[in-house]
This record gives C-alpha cells, sequence and structure tokens, in this order.
C-alpha cells in the first residue's frame, strides 16, 4: 500500500519518506496514456504537490512549464488545484490533454463500441479510402501497415464526441510507434535490424483495440477525480524560456522536471514524437524541427554574459579544458534555463513554492550538478533555497550510463539519482 503524506513536520518526515517508489504502479489511471520520454513518476508528482501544499497551505494554483506527458498536471488536478502546463512538443500537448480530461461513461463506452464494430478485418479487407503519405513513409512502415493504419485513422474520424476522439487519437499514436519499422525498446528513431524487419508483421487492428481498451479503464478510474478540478487544467504550447499565453503573476506553485540537456545529446523528445506526429497530420517540416527548438537545441546568437552560477562557471571551464566547442553547447543549454527561469519569475506571485525535479549530468567526465546550477540561477532572482532531497530512480525508462568521452564501451554512471529542489520566490524587482 502506497504511504500516506499528511504530516505536520513536512520537512523532517519529508527526508524519512521513502522516495524511490519501487514497485509502484506507474501506469495507474490516465497514466497510462501514452508513453513518453522521461516522465516524472506519478508517485513522485503526487508527493511532492502533497509536500509544497503543506509548505503553502493557501496555494490554488500550479504551473508546469515543461509539462510533458502531463503528469504533474493529472496529479495537480486530483487534489483540487488550477493547473497549467506548456511544453513546445505538439505531441506532448495531446498526450497531457488526453491524460487530464474526465469523460463520462456515456459517450465513452457507446463510441468506443461503435468504433470496435467497424474495425473488422473484412471491412479493411474491402475499405478503399485515402491514404495519407509523407516522406519516409515506406522506410519505417510496411505498406500492410500503412493501409491498416490509414483505415483506423479514417474510423477514428467519425467519432462525434470531441473528448472520446482525442483519447482514441493517443491510441492510434501509440499503435503507430509499436507498428512502425523502429526498435521498439528504443526513443530515438532505430530501424530494425533486416533479419527482424523481415519477420516484422504487426496486427494494426489488435494492437490499437487493445491500447485503446486499457486507455479507456484509466479514463473511467480516474475522470471522477479529475471533474475536482476548481477548472479544466489548461495546456499551452509556447517556449517555455517566453511562456507567452500563459497569465503574470498567478501561480502559487511550480512544479516541473525540466529536460536534462540538449535533444541531440540527451533525450531526443523530438524524433520520439515525429512518426506519431506525420501520421497525425503535422506538417513534416514542424514534425522534424522540434528538437532544435527545445531548450539547448539552437546556439544563442548573442553572446549572453557569464550566468551568476559559480558552480556552472566552474564546470564550465573544466569542460573547455577539453573541448571548447562542447563547453558552448553545454553553456546554451544552461543560458536558456536562466531564459526559462526569468520567464517563470514573471508568472508567480510573491511568496510562491517551486519543485524541480532534476538530475546531474556528466559531460566529458565533468559533472554538473543541475540542482546546484538552477538554486544558484534562481537566487540571482529573489528565491531562497527551501530544501533539496536526493532521491533514486528506479523506474525512470533513461539512460543509466552513457559514454563521457564518446569512446565506446567507456561509461560514465549518469542519472541514476535525481533531486527535488524546493526554492521560494519572494517577488522582486
Ligand atoms: C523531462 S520532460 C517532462 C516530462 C514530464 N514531467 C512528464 O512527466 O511527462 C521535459 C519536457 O520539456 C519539453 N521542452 C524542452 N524544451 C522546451 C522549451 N524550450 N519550451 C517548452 N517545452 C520544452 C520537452 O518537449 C519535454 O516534454
Amino acid at each position: 500500500m502506497e504511504q500516506t503524506f499528511t504530516v505536520r513536520d513536512s520537512s523532517f518526515l519529508a527526508h524519512s519518506f521513502d522516495w524511490d517508489f519501487r514497485d509502484a504502479d506507474t501506469k495507474e489511471g490516465t497514466h497510462v496514456i501514452h508513453s513518453y520520454p522521461a516522465m516524472m513518476i506519478p508517485q513522485v508528482a503526487r508527493h511532492l504537490i502533497a509536500w509544497l501544499r503543506q509548505l503553502h497551505p493557501e496555494a490554488q494554483t500550479l504551473l508546469d512549464p515543461f509539462c510533458g506527458a502531463g503528469t504533474v498536471l493529472v496529479e495537480a488536478a486530483r487534489q483540487r488545484l488550477e493547473a497549467w502546463g506548456n511544453d513546445l512538443n505538439p505531441l506532448a500537448v495531446r498526450i497531457a490533454r488526453a491524460r487530464t480530461t474526465p469523460i463520462d461513461d456515456d459517450p465513452l463506452l457507446s463510441q468506443l463500441s461503435a468504433l470496435d464494430n467497424r474495425l473488422t478485418p473484412l471491412a479493411l479487407a474491402t475499405w478503399e479510402g485515402p491514404i495519407p503519405t509523407f516522406p519516409g513513409q515506406d522506410f519505417w512502415f510496411k505498406p500492410t501497415v500503412v493501409r491498416a493504419l490509414a483505415f483506423v485513422a479514417a474510423n477514428i474520424g467519425e467519432i462525434a464526441h470531441a473528448n472520446v476522439r482525442n483519447l482514441a487519437w493517443m491510441a492510434f499514436s501509440e499503435t503507430v510507434r509499436w507498428v512502425s519499422n523502429t526498435r521498439n525498446s528504443e526513443f530515438k528513431l532505430y530501424r530494425l535490424a533486416p533479419h527482424k524487419l523481415a519477420a516484422w508483421n504487426p496486427d494494426v487492428l489488435a494492437v490499437f483495440r487493445e491500447t485503446l481498451a486499457r486507455y479507456a479503464e484509466g479514463v473511467r478510474a480516474f475522470s471522477p477525480e479529475l471533474r475536482q478540478a476548481p477548472i479544466a487544467p489548461r495546456i499551452v504550447s509556447s517556449d517555455a524560456c517566453e511562456l507567452s499565453g500563459v497569465p503574470d503573476g498567478y501561480f502559487d506553485l511550480m512544479v516541473t522536471s525540466p529536460p536534462y540537456g540538449d535533444s541531440r545529446t540527451t533525450v531526443a523528445y523530438g524524433q520520439f514524437s515525429r512518426l506519431s506526429l506525420e501520421w497525425l497530420g503535422v506538417p513534416s517540416t514542424e514534425a522534424r524541427a522540434i528538437d532544435r527548438r527545445l531548450l539547448g537545441g539552437k546556439a544563442s546568437s548573442t553572446p549572453a554574459n557569464a550566468l551568476p552560477s559559480p558552480t556552472l562557471q566552474a564546470a564550465l571551464a573544466e569542460i573547455a579544458h577539453q573541448d571548447g566547442r562542447r563547453a558552448r553547447e553545454v553553456e546554451t543549454f544552461y543560458q536558456d534555463v536562466d531564459r526559462a527561469i526569468a520567464a517563470i519569475t514573471r508568472k508567480l506571485k510573491p511568496g510562491a513554492l517551486c519543485g524541480w525535479v532534476v538530475a546531474n549530468r556528466t559531460v566529458k567526465r565533468v559533472v554538473l550538478p543541475t540542482d546546484q546550477i538552477i538554486a544558484e540561477l534562481s537566487s540571482a532572482r529573489h528565491y531562497t533555497v527551501v530544501d533539496n532531497l536526493v532521491r533514486n530512480i528506479p523506474n525512470k525508462r533513461m539512460p543509466l550510463a552513457n559514454s563521457p568521452s564518446n569512446v565506446v564501451g567507456d561509461t560514465g554512471a549518469t542519472m541514476t539519482k535525481e533531486h527535488l529542489l524546493i526554492l521560494r520566490y519572494h517577488g522582486g524587482p
């Protein structure tokens, strides 16, 4: 049974609490909807929000500027907070919407059963509808798979209820990844080895139906609690360095897990999303540009002033000693982190609490303690550190070891622990 977290001395008990959640079910309720790289586990989001609420009992509004699949938003809505999320990846926005939207049993069950009745192998065999195409489609999908996906998509388009339709699109998107010619164990796009590809013959209809049935169960389980939120979570798609469309001076709480580094060298959110987005009708050029638009994705055009973080400066000097170009890339990423902190700060009320869930990175064997760097960058903007707690990450699906020197076989441990950094914003000019 999960531990409860209803205590007065929250700091002391937070530290004696077991944050590892080793055997926890991370796919409860709507958290089952769609895979996504580097998700926060629901239990961390749940207990971190509960902890922050004990430290700030009047809190009513919460922002997640890097919301990804919406783990924090779901847990905030279940705790009756007004939640706002933001993410530049259009797939993340759609997943987060599906995860945070309650749906009544009717229309959910009736419309899904009508869809199920239409999706028969016989109907597929005789179907003659249009088949969408995009560059590289035949590299990533077999012709029979393309036809079956187009058939499923045409039938989803006929679902009358918008929220049921959106849920079905998410099951479709997950199916796209699963039935493609990619290695399913990877978030990046790698094609199956030739001998595996020859034998690859996925049953698109069965995968889609099974996926959608699981999602519908998840929605039914969480809908009563999601309906308790004062307003439905709002999800915006803007650059976290600007947060346009998010109200200023509005938030009591900020809870987020930002990317660990740029998408090219750490987690490739854009690559993960590309095939789904092409099938969901997002223009190819946009679907392929995501990784360049995310944090650290583009070299800054203006040489910025040195960031006010002695920890970062010391690490950059060490990296530059080995590889100047790599040091500039890392600096670009943290310049963006600093711009995101500035944007977030504009959105907070004085007295607001922030919960950053971050892990260290290692570049060229130099450790980049992102918790420390964020604390230092924030202290230059009128924040103080309330707490900093370390947890093990037994569940997260991400590289536990990579090559710090780009020499094959030369591995260094990264990201086996993460920090829950709690900051208070005091307001200021
Ligand atoms: C670690 S993931 C967040 C995961 C999320 N907590 C969850 O549980 O699904 C980081 C997210 O930041 C987003 N991101 C990266 N750079 C961004 C930017 N400049 N503006 C907005 N979102 C960005 C990525 O698309 C990704 O979804």
